[in-house]
């Protein structure tokens, strides 16, 4: 697993210097790790994955765990420590370098990943709370461009965490937040497979798992069936 004492220092660095992008104060626990990569597990034949926002590794460790041997995973991340430390992770540790010739770590904003193809899994630990309206529509776009008919696609959100904000929260902040929550129901609606609720975490979370039935046409909501 890592030293999980040193992933969480850095990850607790990252979360001063850089809250907006980092989202958390520490990273995903083992229930958050397993319930965002259980289509990974639950598949057959070899798989294109991707992996948004890995931060220290702790939910690339679950999917290294259930990768085969013709798997591919590209992380792509955007903040250059995080990348350092993922590099190091998949030359040091033993169970991370086993799949390290099937691996990329690409410092990027997924907004503006470009590649050949598309992926059959995609997984994202984004903190879409922290953004834009704006910024979460290019995102939801950008994933949607990167999946095929097929490809599962999963994420998070802490529970509550747009109520809990907006009562906190300024008239403008709180009218971000409604428009996330807005942008997000209209990119689940019709594909959302499944929903599972993670108590054993901090704070608790739900992960959505979506369904592309069409190519996604570079905007939330296409492809909704
Ligand atoms: C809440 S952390 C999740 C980290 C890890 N997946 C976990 O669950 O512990 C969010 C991660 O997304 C990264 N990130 C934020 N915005 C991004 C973007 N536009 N493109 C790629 N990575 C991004 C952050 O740097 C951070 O590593």
């Amino acid at each position: 697993m890592g030293d999980i004492r040193a992933n969480r220092r850095l990850f607790f660095r990252e979360f001063r210097r850089s809250f907006h992008t980092t989202g958390a104060i520490l990273p995903s626990g083992p229930a958050l790790g397993r319930a965002l990569t259980r289509f990974i597990r639950e598949r057959t034949g070899p798989h294109r994955i991707l992996e948004v926002g890995p931060g220290t590794g702790a939910v690339t460790q679950y999917i290294v765990d259930a990768m085969g041997p013709s798997d591919g995973l590209d992380l792509v991340e955007i903040n250059g420590s995080f990348v350092d430390h993922l590099r190091d992770r998949f030359e040091r540790e033993a169970d991370f370098a086993a799949r390290a010739a099937q691996v990329r770590v690409l410092k990027q904003n997924i907004v503006d990943w470009q590649t050949d193809g598309t992926y059959d899994r995609i997984v994202s630990g984004l903190p879409l709370n922290n953004f834009s309206v704006d910024d979460v529509d290019q995102i939801l776009a950008a994933i949607g461009r990167l999946a095929h008919r097929g490809t599962i696609f999963s994420f998070f959100e802490y529970m509550a965490v747009r109520t809990t904000r907006s009562l906190v929260s300024g008239r403008r902040d709180r009218e971000r937040l409604w428009g996330i929550g807005q942008s997000i129901d209209r990119f689940l609606a019709g594909r959302e497979i499944r929903r599972d609720s993670v108590w054993p975490n901090l704070p608790p979370a739900w992960v959505h798992h979506v369904r592309f039935e069409t190519r996604g046409r570079g905007e939330p909501g296409a492809g909704r069936t």
